[in-house]
């Protein structure tokens, strides 16, 4: 059942996984977001436009059937205007799929400002809303959004459990001008909401191309990362089976990281760079927040990592992104393994406290000095000393690298 393919961030999202569910759209029938919401950002350039998306999954570029599954949480206006890039979108919703409401993005600011440990998170009200969620606080769906009875209802309820935390002047005004704008919002979606796990289910039986677009990255897991510097939901290639329910009997999930490392927001690193090498990522792979715009921190390309990474997602395959942005370095590092209290391990800790004290061991590789990559279209093609570096990273890995992105537009892409 090769139709079926998933694509996954294996560092701490970020990893170019846009352009690369772009590149697959191309074959695909349908195209589907299982989790995360508008803390996500993914920018496509195609046809010599830059689409900046948050939520719809990047097939729209293409005119393919999408889906928004159960398991992601939606900021309805942020949605609409994103709908409103296109002139026809052929999404569906899930009715089951979470909203985020005004009170969960005051929280998000609310939580922060209180937490001694602060997370940098993306302020858009992802952890409050899925804490809603969770907790079985009669959360607001895109069910209810659509049905202007219980979404009055259910205003109210929640925020007068919000008011605990939130002071409102007057909270009878309050929910009703959210109810205004909500329930307008509501109006407009309507017609993309619908049961998305009976249509998926229908295109799987017809045998279609399915595509299944991650969001976030592995590390950013709630249960397998590096809690508590996490997002508030799963991010694993396992997540889908209860983000759009869906159980894959046989699927290929394509593990997507950078030719080395970076993240955005606070939380551990080990391979951080804090010198000119960090510079260079920085400067040349223009790496800054698509969602907060925030500068990401960089770091060398980190084995211990990336092996927890293909354990907890079993890669069949893997993309490396940005391999472009290498060049001009004199040398290049990739850390093997980590020296935790004297002993060396080759696999990221499972348990955060021994990450703490991880000191990463270093194997040095010469640099590809100042080739443009952009225009090779064959792996045999790249010059030797680039062909070391990759060569390294697969066999240490012991999975196959299927792509190689070497610069931001489509064609700038080395199928192996
Ligand atoms: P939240 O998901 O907004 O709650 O943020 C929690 C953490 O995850 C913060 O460190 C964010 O910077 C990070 N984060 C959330 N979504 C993304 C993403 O799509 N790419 C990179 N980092 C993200």
């Amino acid at each position: 059942m090769n139709n079926i393919r998933t694509i996954v961030g294996m560092q701490f999202g970020d990893e170019g996984k846009g352009k690369i569910v772009d590149f697959f759209s191309n074959d695909a029938d349908v195209v589907i977001r299982y989790n995360g919401g508008d803390n996500a950002g993914h920018t496509i350039v195609a046809n010599s436009k830059k689409y900046k998306l948050h939520l719809i999954p990047s097939g729209s570029v293409y005119g393919k059937d999408l889906i928004i599954a159960n398991g992601c949480v939606l900021n309805p206006k942020i949605l609409i205007d994103e709908i409103k890039m296109f002139d026809q979108v052929r999404l569906r919703i899930s009715g089951r799929a979470n909203v985020i409401m005004p009170y969960h993005i005051e929280l998000d600011g609310l939580q922060e400002e209180e937490r001694q440990k602060k997370i940098g998170t993306t302020k858009r009200g992802i952890g409050p809303c899925f804490s809603d969620k969770v907790n079985r606080s009669n959360a607001i769906r895109m069910y209810d959004l659509i049905d202007e009875k219980t979404l009055m209802k259910k205003i109210k309820e929640n925020l007068s459990s919000k008011a605990k935390l939130i002071k409102y002047d007057d909270i009878e005004e309050y929910a009703e001008n959210i109810f205004r704008e909500y329930s307008g919002y509501g109006k407009f979606l309507e017609k993309y909401v619908c049961d998305t796990g009976v249509y998926l289910d229908e295109k799987i039986k017809e045998n279609k191309e399915i595509l299944f677009e991650g969001a976030q990255g592995c590390f950013l897991d709630v249960d397998h990362g590096t809690y508590p510097f996490v997002t508030s939901s799963n991010t694993l290639s396992g997540a889908l089976c209860c983000g759009c329910g869906f159980f894959p009997k046989d699927m290929k999930i394509t593990g997507i990281t950078k030719a080395y490392v970076t993240r955005v927001g606070e939380g551990y690193f080990p391979t951080e760079l804090f010198d000119n090498d960090g510079e260079h990522f920085l400067k040349v792979g223009v790496e800054y927040g698509t969602t907060t715009g925030r500068p990401r921190r960089c770091g060398w390309f980190d084995l211990p990592l990336m092996r927890r990474a293909v354990l907890l997602n079993s890669a069949d395959s893997l993309v490396l992104t940005k391999l472009d942005v290498l060049s001009g370095l004199k040398k290049i590092k990739i850390c093997t393994h980590y020296k935790i209290n004297n002993k060396t391990t080759d696999i990221f800790p499972d348990n955060l406290e021994e990450l703490k004290h991880a000191e990463p061991i270093y194997q040095e590789f010469d640099g590809f000095e100042d080739v443009d990559l952009s225009k090779i279209k064959k792996r045999e093609e790249l010059p030797e000393k680039v062909q070391v570096y990759v060569n390294f990273i697969e066999k240490q890995l012991k999975v196959p690298i299927e792509i190689i992105s070497v610069g931001p537009k489509r064609e700038e892409t080395i199928i192996c």
